[in-house]
């Protein structure tokens, strides 16, 4: 008896060491995978000092004048693309094509994949948060710095990685183009399950670069293990807009690994842990010099 004890023991602690990581929402019907306090645990960079997200303080925020807007390259493009239930959240896979420049990022930025962080019925999942406000919704745009191919090798540069975020505002009126991200999500139900959305265009679900000066600005991480601390984080002050009909369809759609509903899939708030959040300028940014703007982000860097 004894032996059989100590040999489920041994069982348990040898789940617990290689443990699947999941949210705080799972972690209740699930008490052997890894929740967000304890990623720490099995990937180190979570516990970092440099995490994501954040709450943003308004009233703490910095000025930046050399903040400029970002430059969008095959937005507007047509493609077929590729969404998978990646057990945690939704890929949708964007080709290399699409890229984007300027944002005083330091160099040219190539798009992988998007995805959302939601929450559940009538429970808000934003990751960031704006004065302790959490919105509806969460979308993250992931790019990588040229020449690196993979996540793999940008987490090794402090701005590897670009993520533009936008957060979503509850709408009376549909938003016109995400009901074919919804279809999508309905047909990725499972771990593992994938399809295509044809002729889709980030500009459909996005305003044009010019309708985005306005934003936060500060050096984070991928909010999910690994969090590699390599992200130059870019939230925007203009939010999208979902209605609650949209809403309530993209919680119901996707089910986690576990077979659970996947809902409140957002990490809570990191601390800044003396980080600065800057927040462009436009009125200044418009009348500053290109090679002003581009030589800025190590400075930015410099706060850290
Ligand atoms: C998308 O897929 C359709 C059907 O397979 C194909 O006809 C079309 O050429 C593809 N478009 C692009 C941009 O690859
Ligand atoms: C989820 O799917 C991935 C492949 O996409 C697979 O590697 C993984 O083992 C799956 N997890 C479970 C628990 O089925
Ligand atoms: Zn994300």
């Amino acid at each position: 008896m004894a032996q059989v004890l100590q040999h489920l023991s041994l069982l348990y602690l040898l789940s617990l060491s290689t443990a699947q990581w999941c949210y705080q929402s799972q972690y209740s019907c699930d008490d052997t995978c890894r929740d967000p306090l304890h990623w720490a645990a099995q990937f180190p960079s979570c516990g970092g000092l440099r995490q994501s997200p954040i709450n943003i303080v308004t009233s703490k925020v910095h000025m930046n004048t050399a903040l400029p807007p970002f430059d969008f390259i095959g937005h507007t493009d047509v493609n077929n693309i590729t969404v998978e239930n990646r057990g945690h959240s939704a890929h949708f896979h964007l080709p290399q094509s699409v890229r984007l420049t300027g944002g005083a990022l330091p160099g040219h930025y190539r798009a992988a994949q998007f995805h959302f962080h939601w929450g559940g019925s009538g429970r808000p999942g934003s990751e960031h948060t704006i004065d302790g406000d959490r919105f509806p919704m969460e979308l993250h745009i992931v790019h990588i710095k040229e020449p690196y191919g993979s996540l793999a090798e940008a987490e090794h540069d402090l701005a590897g990685i670009a993520l533009l975020a936008f957060l979503f505002e509850e709408t009376t009126d549909d938003h016109p183009h995400l009901d074919t991200v919804i279809s999508a999500l309905g047909r990725v139900s499972t771990n593992g399950s994938s399809t295509v959305i044809q002729n889709f265009r980030l500009s459909d679900i996005i305003p044009p670069s010019k309708e985005l000066h306005n934003y936060y600005r500060y050096v984070g991480s991928m909010t999910t293990p690994g969090c590699e601390q390599a992200v130059a984080w870019t939230v925007f002050h203009r939010t999208l807009s979902i209605s609650s009909r949209q809403l309530d369809a993209v919680v119901k759609q996707c089910k986690f690994w576990t077979g659970q509903p996947m809902t409140d899939i957002f990490r809570p708030t990191q601390p800044l842990d003396g980080r600065v959040v800057y927040r462009s300028n436009t009125a200044a940014a418009l009348s500053s010099a290109r090679h002003v703007w581009l030589s800025v982000f190590p400075l930015v860097l410099m706060y850290v």
